[in-house]
This record gives structure tokens, sequence and C-alpha cells, in this order.
């Protein structure tokens, strides 16, 4: 059983959020179930991996879950890639993580694939956040009129409140997730009143901006006008691939320039501690974030020099150290 209450965990994330607090164990995962996906919205970067698609066995999953559990492990999201509803075991992974005592489970889904007996069972199971991804993205891949669209995703939110209702422990949130061209602040507010107004049951709103995708492109149009800060990825969380490759994130979706090892030769802990994690936090804190391919095109953890605003992530939370 997790040693930290769930308000503790949180209080601890708050810290790293604003200190390179560095943990014995990463504070959450991501654990990819499946790199398949069943869209290809225009935006994703699901349009260029490179690799096979493949699916993580369950007793790769349980032993991720059997290492997390001894260390201490806080929070995992069940998804990287792809989309996790086309895994077969995915209620039985959630439910595995839970009665280990990970205080905080997530998957994040296009939603498409959700019906009833599936939203029940995860709820049953005890998922914690639920984020769907709602925009005209996702809209136009699923070749659902907007209105049709609209009104799935709100059936949807429906039914997972009225489970979340019935099954008296859930805790579960859920939060809408749209990513927009134009991140400037009048449109993200705009668009959160919108989202808020067409679901009423989330409990959470969150606007993020589009980025270029493709590996090899800056994500954000004039990245020259921002400053690079810290990214906390690499004090909060791993990602682990449905293969067992492990890198810092999912903007290194062929796993090629910030791969850290895999989990089938090394434990995560190992991985953690790794002379590639260390080499990484050890550039990220000193100016020289930018020596890493992706985390130099990368829109997270920027301020834009003039405005203040961030780059991506509406609260603009940065590890203020020396500037790169
Ligand atoms: C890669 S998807 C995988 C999970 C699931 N299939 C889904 O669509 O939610 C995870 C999240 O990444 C977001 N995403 C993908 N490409 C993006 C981009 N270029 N800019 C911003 N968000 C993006 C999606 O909107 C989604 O919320
Ligand atoms: S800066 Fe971007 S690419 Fe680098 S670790 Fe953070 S999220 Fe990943």
């Amino acid at each position: 059983m997790n040693r930290l209450t769930y308000e503790e965990y949180r209080n601890l994330w708050d810290l790293v959020a604003r200190k390179p607090f560095l943990t014995g164990f990463p504070l959450h995962l991501d654990v990819e179930l499946t790199s398949r996906c069943n869209l290809r919205c225009e935006m994703c970067f699901q349009r260029h991996l490179e690799e096979r698609r493949s699916d993580m066995p369950l007793a790769t999953f349980k032993k991720l879950v059997d290492e997390g559990a001894r260390e201490g492990l806080c929070a995992m999201k069940l998804q990287s890639r792809g989309e996790s509803l086309l895994h077969r075991d995915l209620v039985e992974c959630l439910a595995y993580a839970k009665e280990k005592g990970i205080l905080d489970v997530h998957i994040t889904t296009n939603g498409l694939l959700l019906k009833e007996p599936m939203i029940r069972d995860l709820v049953e199971a005890g998922l914690d956040l639920l984020i769907l991804s709602v925009d005209p993205f996702h809209q136009e891949a699923s070749g659902k009129s907007r209105k049709e669209y609209i009104e799935f995703i709100q059936r949807v939110i429906r039914i997972v409140h009225e489970e979340r209702k019935r099954v008296r422990e859930s805790r579960l949130k859920i939060r809408i997730q749209t990513c927009v061209e134009d991140y400037a602040p009048e449109n993200i507010k705009d668009l959160e009143t919108e989202n808020r107004r067409l679901f009423p049951e989330a409990d959470l709103v969150l606007i993020n901006p589009v980025y270029s995708s493709h590996e090899d492109a800056p994500h954000l149009s004039e990245l020259g006008r921002y400053r690079f800060h810290p990214c906390s990825y690499l004090w909060q969380r791993l990602t682990i691939y449905a293969d067992g490759q492990v890198t810092t994130c999912s903007r290194d979706y062929n796993c090629k320039f910030n791969r850290i090892g895999s989990v089938d030769v090394s434990s995560i802990r190992e991985l953690w501690h790794s002379p590639v994690m260390r080499d990484l936090r050890a550039r990220h804190l000193t100016g020289r974030r930018r020596e890493f391919h992706i985390c130099g095109i990368c829109e997270n953890y920027l301020i834009h020099k003039k405005t203040g605003h961030p780059g991506a992530g509406c609260t603009g939370t940065v590890y203020d150290l020396e500037e790169s």
C-alpha cells in the first residue's frame, strides 16, 4: 500500500512542480497499454510513428505495478501515444493498479469507443481521472458532424456522471481536454466557458496549444521569442511504451532522442537514477536544455519573453532558474 495519503501526494506533486526536488522513484508513470489508435487525427504524432504498433502484455504491466507499489508510486496514466480502449485487458490493468494501492490512475481517450458497459467497468474498477480529448481534430477524424460529435460526447459524460454517483466510493473526476491553434489568453477563456456550458458535468476543462508534432519541427512557431525553463517532467515522471522502451515523454514518440532504456532489462528505479536521466536533469538545470534535440523544440515550460505567457500549460508554473 502507498505510504502517502492522496493529499500528501498532491502536496508533493505541487512541490516538485515548483522546485526540482528529486524523489527516490518517479511520482507518476505514463504506461502505454497500446501504441495502436482507432483514429489518425490531423495534428497528432500518431501519423509519424515508425515502429510496428503493439500492445503491452498483461504480465509486463503487472511487473511494473508491482515495482511501483513496492516503491510508493503515486500515480499512473494508462496511456501515452495510443488509444487505451483498444487494449483488451484495460479494465484488468486498472483494477490491478488500484488494488495495489496506486492513488491516482488516469486514462486519456478520444472517447469514441466508450459504451455503457465499459464505462461501468472503469468506474467500478476505481478510475480516478477520465481525460476526454474533445476538439475539432477528433471530430473530423471520427467522421461525425459537429452536432453528432458533441451530442455523442455529452451522452458519454452523462453516463460517466451517473455511474460515479451510483458507485459510492468512486472519486472519479472528468476532464475535458481541447487543443487549439489560437492559444491567446482571450481565446483560452472563451473556449473554457464554451466547454463548461457544453459539458456541465465535467470537473475540469483544459485548453492546450496545438503544437507541430513532427519530431524534426519546432513545436511552436517563433520559438526564439520564448525563454526555455527546465522541464519538470524530469523530476516527476517517466514514459514506458507498450514494447517496454522508456523515454521522458511522448514528444519523443519514436523513442529516438531521449531514450532511457527498457523495462525488459532494467528496473524503473535504475532507469530513474540512470546516467541518461542525470545528464538530462543536469543540463536542463544549467541552461543547456536545448542540447537535447526534442527538449530544444518542445513547447513545454517556455515563457514568452515579451508577454510572459506560457508556450503551453496555462498555469505557467516553471522552475525559475538560469535561462537557456
Ligand atoms: C496522442 S493522444 C492519445 C490518447 C487518445 N487516443 C486521445 O486521442 O485522447 C493524447 C493527447 O495528445 C493530444 N495531442 C496529439 N497531438 C497533439 C498536438 N499536435 N497538439 C496538441 N495536442 C496533441 C490529443 O489531443 C490527446 O489529448
Ligand atoms: S522538455 Fe519537452 S521533450 Fe523534453 S522532457 Fe520535457 S516534455 Fe519531454
